[in-house]
């Protein structure tokens, strides 16, 4: 039976109109065309409180962390698009990292990342791409076993970057892009298939 890699697809940021968004949302597409199933989230969707090991204690596990914990359960690969924030990740996508990576009930201390694969891209107005993030998010998905592909994308000018229908208006770029979601499917299908 042939294999059909899963991946997750979303960005670090919240907002409607994030530049990351639309980011991921080519490489995605990359995947797509690559023969994966993709799962577009928004993790606006699954607001969760900052992590705090008492809270945990006193009212159990966050019911949208658990969630996000089973939907990174049904998926091998990962494709992430985060703002840099002050020269690191976006807190709302550390936290719900954090929260994805604590045991709960069945679910094993960092099992729901460990041997996945993931390919990581930035998007910011500025020049730099927020690339500062990426180096953080690739440490922290690194040592839970995440397999993060060396290749990475920094979208600068992301604000004038995409065309109305999501395209990036350079092809060069685009295809990049795309092919950055293809490479996780395929290296998923010589790691699983
Ligand atoms: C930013 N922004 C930003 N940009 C950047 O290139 N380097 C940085 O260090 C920061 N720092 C930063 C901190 C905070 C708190 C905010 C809110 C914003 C700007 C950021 O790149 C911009 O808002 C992007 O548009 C955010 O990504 P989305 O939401 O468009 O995906």
């Amino acid at each position: 039976m042939s294999y059909t890699p899963k991946i997750l697809a979303f960005a670090g940021s919240l907002r409607a109109q994030s530049h990351n968004k639309k980011v991921v949302g080519v490489a995605a597409e990359g995947a797509r065309k690559a023969g994966a199933e993709v799962t577009f989230l928004n993790l606006k969707d699954l607001p969760m409180p900052i992590y705090d090991a008492d809270l945990v204690e006193e009212h159990g596990f966050d019911r949208n962390a658990t969630e996000f914990q089973q939907i990174l359960l049904a998926h091998d690969g990962l494709l992430i698009a985060s703002p840099e924030y002050n020269a690191s990740l976006p807190a709302a996508l550390k936290n719900a990292i954090d929260w994805a990576s604590r045991a709960n009930g069945e679910v094993k201390l960092g099992a729901t990342f460990k041997g996945k694969v993931a390919g990581i891209m930035s998007a910011s107005p500025g020049s730099f791409g927020g690339i500062r993030c990426l180096s953080h998010l690739r440490a922290i998905l690194s040592i839970l076993g995440v397999f993060v592909l060396p290749d990475e994308f920094a979208i600068s000018a992301a604000h004038e970057a995409f065309d109305d229908n999501g395209l990036h208006k350079d092809e060069k770029m685009h295809s990049l892009l795309e092919q950055h979601g293809a490479n996780v499917v395929e290296i998923l299908k010589k790691m699983r298939g």
